[in-house]
């Protein structure tokens, strides 16, 4: 699949204890402002990735006046994700109990989607975030690409050093060589994916949102008509003078537009969303068809800025998607009417409250359908 059976968190931000048997398809979790619902999708994000969402580095995830916090996950997969932070000992992740050595590693086993505030900065943001969301899908459907990444970064950081010693051209060669064979390696996997990857989003975007003149292209990080290596001796002289090299695949970006302007520059709030959960929506449905891999879906206040039609709408594309979602709102009304909405089986699905970092399921009747009398 994969999804959450069991999940256990231990004082993370405002959850003291908290402990969940979360359902197959659709958790829906409802509560006040700072109840803890962010929380609970946090811990989940960092059982995935080792990392928090939100974009400070030194953000407090360890409950205040504790040492240290945990976040477990037993998988339908069988496989079973613990990890823990404490103020003495830093990260440590285990996978099937054993020691593991890099958050890679847990990223395999339980690929995620995030669709929260920061999220939805995808369009308007840096093209950091746009390569991100790229390697995200490369990373799941093409196992070399993490090696190969890693390889590139390593060349990159050692040729960015020597630049700013100010090294000789037969100093950087060596790096300069190897930079330009991991880039074409990392520029055929994205293009590769990203060639796979589009008529998934159309088809995605056509169901939730009409933009006219909306296109997605990709830059490789380096002019079309010229190689890298053209490039690099170039703009030997500005690298040089600025300690770094300019082109490569980690200048790479996806230019989302209508027409010549930037789509962040024109479209509502709303319809920002909307085409940022498309992106992310399609990326689940790519690694559906083409890797038999489900993600699961992390959706933070789904009712924020949209209207209740493009709320089911989404409901209902995760249905279809058929993984495990999460999704917070601070009405329960609300989230329980988009549910009812979107077709997805009670059954597979399950009611959480929030309450002063308190997380309770509750009463799964509130999930059947309203009695026509
Ligand atoms: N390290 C920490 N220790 C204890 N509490 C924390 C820590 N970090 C954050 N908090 C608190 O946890 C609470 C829950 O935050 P969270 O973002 O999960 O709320 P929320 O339910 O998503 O609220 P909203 O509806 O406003 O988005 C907040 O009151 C926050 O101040
Ligand atoms: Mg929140």
């Amino acid at each position: 699949m994969p999804s959450i059976k069991k999940l256990q968190i231990s004082t993370f931000r405002n959850l003291g204890q908290a402990s969940l048997a979360p359902a197959p398809g659709l958790n829906l979790i409802a509560g006040e402002n700072g109840s803890g619902k962010s929380s609970i999708l946090e811990a989940i994000y960092y059982a995935g990735l080792g990392r928090s969402f939100r974009n400070t580095h030194n953000t407090p995830i360890i409950q205040h006046e504790h040492d240290s916090c945990s976040v477990y996950c037993e998988l339908d997969t069988g496989i079973k994700l613990g990890i823990g932070k404490s103020h003495d000992q830093g990260l440590q992740i285990k996978v099937q109990g054993e020691k593991a050595q890099s958050t890679g590693e847990l990223a395999k086993h339980l690929p995620l989607q995030l669709l929260n505030a920061e999220a939805y900065k995808l369009l308007e943001g840096g093209p950091k975030a746009r390569r991100q969301f790229i390697d995200w899908g490369v990373f799941h459907v093409e196992h070399q690409f993490y090696t190969h990444w890693r390889e590139f970064s390593h060349c990159l950081q050692s040729r960015n050093a020597l630049l700013k010693k100010n090294a000789s051209a037969a100093e950087l060669e060596p790096w300069t060589r190897e930079l330009v064979r991991y880039s074409q390696e990392l520029d055929e996997n994205r293009r590769n994916y990203l060639g796979q990857f589009i008529p998934y989003l159309e088809t995605i975007l056509e169901s939730l949102i009409e933009v006219e003149g909306l296109t997605f292209r990709y830059y490789r990080g380096w002019k079309e008509d010229e190689s890298l290596e053209e490039v690099l001796l170039h703009n030997l002289d500005k690298d040089l003078s600025h300690g770094y090299t300019s082109a490569g695949p980690h200048r790479a970006d996806l230019k989302i537009k209508i027409g010549p302007q930037y789509a962040s520059y024109i479209l509502s709030r709303g319809q920002q969303k909307l085409i940022v959960s498309a992106m992310k929506l399609a990326q689940g449905a790519y690694l559906a068809k083409e890797a038999s891999n489900l993600c699961l879906f992390l959706i933070d206040d789904l009712p924020a800025e949209l209207d209740r039609a493009n709320r089911v709408k989404i409901c209902t594309l995760l249905r279809q998607l058929g993984g495990q979602a999460f999704v917070t709102g601070t009405e329960q009304d609300v989230l329980l009417e988009t549910f009812s909405n979107s077709g997805f089986d009670p059954e597979e699905c399950k009611l959480f409250h929030a309450k002063h970092g308190r997380i309770e399921g509750l009463d799964s009747a509130l999930l059947a359908p309203p009695k026509i009398s």
